[in-house]
């Protein structure tokens, strides 16, 4: 997969796309992450990508041609599957989503202020804006960084365990993973479960969807409080 990023600063990235899962998926090859720096299409001595908004008003946009001026050079290149535009005011962004977007092979990223990008861009380029949740952050890229990340490590060979990814919450059948332990078998008094040590894989698989059931509705009323 390849993914192009559309950013005012890039540096905000720089973490996400060389750690970890990330870092291993492009020496494997499986995804190639390309960050764009919008001040290298910007005009003038300062190179300003943004601009106060018509009408008035607090906070930044960002400028139509950077924006354009990377775009067209992009899609010039290439064809892209889709051009996902971050803002609060997209489509929130759910495992089913990362899911389908795993199974692109290219994809353009533009992340915006939080006041947001010239609406002539997401007219002219856009094909989904999502959201990754509803909250404002200052800009895209952190949202870029969610995205990335809950993409890139479902691309098949990425996880050394193919089998991790599947049995991932949200991909599991409540929706939740039951709890995990790892050695040693005792710790402060606290034992891990006996099921999970005796080595019977249809015990430990029931034991896991009751555990994951119930953890699912324990958040579910959590959440029913919490709005
Ligand atoms: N940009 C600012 N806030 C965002 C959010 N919640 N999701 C995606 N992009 C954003």
């Amino acid at each position: 997969m390849r993914i192009d990023v559309l950013s005012a600063v890039p540096a905000l990235l720089d973490s996400t796309i060389n750690e970890s899962i990330i870092k291993r998926a492009r020496s494997r090859n499986l995804a190639e992450i390309n960050v764009h720096n919008l001040r290298d299409y910007a005009d003038g001595k300062y190179r300003q990508v943004d601009d106060s908004p018509f009408g008035g008003g607090a906070g930044m946009v960002l400028k139509p041609e950077p924006i354009f001026r990377c775009m067209q050079k992009l899609l010039g290149e290439r064809e892209y599957d889709e051009v996902i535009y971050l803002t609060p005011q997209g489509v929130k962004l759910n495992q089913k989503k990362a899911n389908v977007l795993s199974l692109k092979s290219s994809l353009i990223i533009i992340c915006g202020h939080y006041k947001g990008i010239d609406q002539r861009v997401i007219e002219k380029f856009v094909t989904e804006e999502i959201s990754i949740g509803d909250y404002v952050l200052t800009g895209g890229e952190t949202a870029a960084a969610v995205l990335i990340d809950a993409v890139v490590r479902l691309i098949p060979g990425v996880l050394n365990d193919s089998e991790s990814a599947l049995t991932d919450s949200f991909q599991t059948e409540s929706g939740f993973d039951s709890p995990v332990y790892t050695r040693p078998a005792e710790y402060e008094g606290m034992k891990v479960p006996e099921v999970l040590l005796n080595g019977n894989h249809k015990d430990i698989a029931r034991w896991r969807g009751q555990e994951g059931l119930k953890k699912y509705n324990k958040v579910k009323k959590k959440k029913s409080n919490n709005k």
